[in-house]
């Protein structure tokens, strides 16, 4: 027998534990914690000790037993007291007034029927059985009528209550199956993943995915190492209790302790169970959380025994599915092809499919590794997805599907449109042609030079683009100005409007500014935003093409790989006479546009003292690329002056005029530029 432990002590630890209940109640179900994290772990750690030294204390319920049990060897199994159903599904606002239609005679009433809409969240459905106010069992669906025993995993969710909670409705129910919805959130899923990669171990391809496999490990330890969150939605048995509406039991569910989705709309109409549903598919994505639909219910819990239930589902309830953004399809072959930059991109050709409401008959498959890891086959069935506005990607292959006819893929040896050979550079995922005249990356480069944050040029598209290269009319972009209307006329759907349309838009698009520009030109790694950078720190088109690789790292944003490919670039002899010719055809750069967009337009510097990171007149020739002007003296109206070292009397004048002095970090900042290293053991 352990020796008694201390009332005291006792006491301590039951202080503790209800507190901490208490704690968490407010933290999962009211949404309103009264104590900060860093408190909250203080109370537990506090408890962990107490139990730690006096072993006695240990208890099933307590807060601290969260971490998991020993593993199992396989899980029991359990009958549902009622079966767990499925719902019905609709697609449509017709659907769902279709089921409005389908409740009103069923229920023989043509008065406006009261719902509940909550958002249905895509996840694992449970049930936990209360006996006497205390967590027994837990366990999965299953196939709706016996499911398997998982307790000991969904302990572990932090918001899954040990004990019900009497403040509010002091009458526990002697029995309560109460069901919800576990899930993972979508951050929490992404590191998950980012954990598994690195680990060697296969991603899991949704977050239900993970949800699923975090709840079945025999090992609840594992589970416990998996934030996994719960939502309830419903019961099964209740004792004691008659509710009258579905609302009302959901509020009686959360005054005992259970986490209720605060979206959830109670007592509304169809109509607006409607308008909710487009509410709730425009914060589907900023929630943290994956739903697929939204759930409506019949609100009054009479109506809905009335009702009933097929084999299958309720019929006082449907899901109102959104589209999915997830579909299987047959990769039916794979096609490489060739971008702006030479590297050859494998793209899957697939059974078109509807994904999220749009058509997709290709994906990205990014490269070669990507298709080694993923084990992706020609023949494959695989599961598509898209995310908002970006490209369609594979995201596995379903391997159950395969057939033995599939094909390895392998990347051509030679560029698919030029013939030439390809490389692969060491440390490189890229397969690139290197031909820098093959036709693709020309027609690439065109479409790149013509698009909405270059030339933008009107009435240029691809198609056209692929006719003129591919009938020899261009070489390069610079060739574009020199296209005449007569040429252009000639070309299958063109005609002498059109061609004259063209040439009017490749006349005013001459005039551009100096980012524009430079992002135009197609230099590798220099998309909008460096090129928005390089403009602001260079002068001109010269200075840049003789700036050194170092001086070009001194740009904020600009690192050695940028710096490299930005040398390479003008390097070129053919890029030197690309840009000759754009400038000898009449385009023309609109320096003057950092003068009023800069990043220190309109503003007057004087410099004072030697400054470390630049010479005199580097910091002018930066002051004035960035809108800024110099000053020889300090006025009033100086904006700033930029202190170095042994400053002259500049400084002293600055101070008595009130004009803000900095020092060189505060104008390396200023300039967008990166503070200068410290010096070593400085
Ligand atoms: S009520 C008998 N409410 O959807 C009706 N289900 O396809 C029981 N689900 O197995 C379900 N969110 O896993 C209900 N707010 C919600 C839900 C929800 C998600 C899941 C649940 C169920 C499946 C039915």
């Amino acid at each position: 027998m352990p020796d008694p432990v201390d009332p005291a002590i006792v006491k301590k630890a039951e202080e503790l534990r209800s507190a901490l209940h208490r704690h968490n109640y407010r933290y999962y179900v009211l949404d309103d914690p009264e104590i900060s994290d860093a408190e909250y772990d203080r109370l537990m750690q506090a408890l962990i000790k107490l139990e730690r030294d006096y072993p006695a204390l240990v208890s099933p319920d307590s807060p601290t037993a969260r971490v998991g049990a020993p593993p199992l060897a396989k899980f029991d199994t359990i009958a549902h007291t009622l079966p767990m159903l499925s719902l019905d599904n609709g697609f449509s606002d017709a659907d769902i007034l279709e089921f409005d239609n389908r409740v009103k005679r069923f229920l023989k009433t043509q008065e406006e029927i009261i719902y509940t809409a909550e958002p249905k969240m895509d996840g694992v459905a449970v049930e936990l059985v209360y006996e006497n106010g205390r967590l027994i069992t837990g366990a999965t669906r299953g196939d709706g009528r016996t499911g398997e025993v998982i307790t000991a995993n969904l302990r572990t969710i932090a918001s899954v209550p040990f004990l019900i909670q009497t403040d509010y409705l002091p009458t526990i129910p002697s029995r309560l199956e109460v069901r919800g919805e576990v899930f993972i959130g979508i951050e929490v899923f992404q590191q998950l993943n980012q954990e598994r990669v690195e680990q060697n171990l296969p991603p899991f391809a949704n977050p239900r995915n993970a949800a699923a496999g975090s709840l079945r490990q025999l090992d609840s330890k594992i589970t416990a190492q998996r934030p996994l969150e719960i939502f309830f939605y419903g019961v099964g048995i209740i004792t004691d209790y008659a509710f009258h509406t579905h609302w009302a039991l959901l509020q009686a569910l959360k005054g005992w302790g259970f986490r209720i989705n605060p979206l959830i709309r109670p007592q509304i109409t169809i109509r607006q169970a409607l308008e909710y549903y487009r509410a709730l598919m425009a914060m589907r994505h900023s929630l943290s959380y994956d739903i697929d639909g939204m759930v409506i219910k019949v609100d009054s819990l009479p109506r809905q025994r009335q009702m009933g239930a097929t084999t299958r589902s309720p019929r006082w309830a449907i899901a109102y599915k959104f589209q999915a953004l997830q579909e299987t399809t047959v990769l039916e072959n794979i096609e490489v092809q060739v971008g702006r930059t030479g590297v050859l991109t494998p793209v899957a050709c697939l059974r078109p499919v509807q994904v999220g409401g749009v058509v997709v008959s290709r994906a990205t498959l990014h490269n070669e590794d990507e298709i080694a890891k993923k084990d992706i086959r020609i023949g494959d069935t695989v599961l598509v997805q898209r995310a908002g506005d970006v490209i369609p990607e594979v995201v596995k292959v379903v391997v159950s599907g395969r057939v033995g006819t599939e094909m390895q893929f392998k990347m051509p040896s030679n560029c698919p449109v030029c013939g030439s050979s390809v490389v692969r550079l060491e440390g490189e995922a890229a397969t690139r042609c290197i031909n820098s005249r093959c036709s693709a990356q020309i027609k690439e480069r065109i479409k790149h030079f013509a698009s909405k944050g270059a030339f933008d040029i009107d009435g240029l598209g691809d198609k056209l683009v692929d006719q003129l290269v591919g009938r020899g009319f261009l070489r390069s972009y610079a060739d574009l100005f020199d296209l005449d209307e007569q040429t252009l006329a000639g070309l299958e759907r063109m005609g002498p409007k059109s061609a004259a349309n063209l040439k009017k838009a490749l006349e005013s698009s001459k005039s551009i500014s100096w980012a524009r520009f430079l992002y135009a030109l197609g230099i590798r790694h220099v998309g909008e935003h460096v090129a928005a950078l390089l403009a602001s720190c260079f002068q001109n088109l010269e200075e840049l093409m003789h700036c050194p690789a170092a001086e070009l790292e001194a740009v904020e944003g600009v690192g050695p790989v940028v710096a490299e490919s930005i040398v390479n670039f003008f390097n070129q002899e053919s890029n030197r006479q690309a840009i000759k010719q754009l400038l000898a055809g009449g385009v023309q750069i609109e320096l003057e546009a950092s003068k009023k967009t800069g990043r220190l337009a309109g503003k007057v510097f004087v410099l004072t003292g030697t400054l470390q990171g630049f010479t005199r007149r580097q910091a002018q020739e930066m002051i004035a690329a960035a809108g800024g002007k110099v000053g020889g003296a300090v006025s009033r109206n100086t904006d700033f002056v930029v202190v170095g070292d042994s400053p002259g009397s500049k400084l002293d004048r600055a101070r008595n005029l009130g004009v803000e002095i900095i020092d060189e970090t505060m104008f390396r900042e200023m300039l967008g530029l990166r503070p200068e290293l410290p010096e070593k053991g400085g």
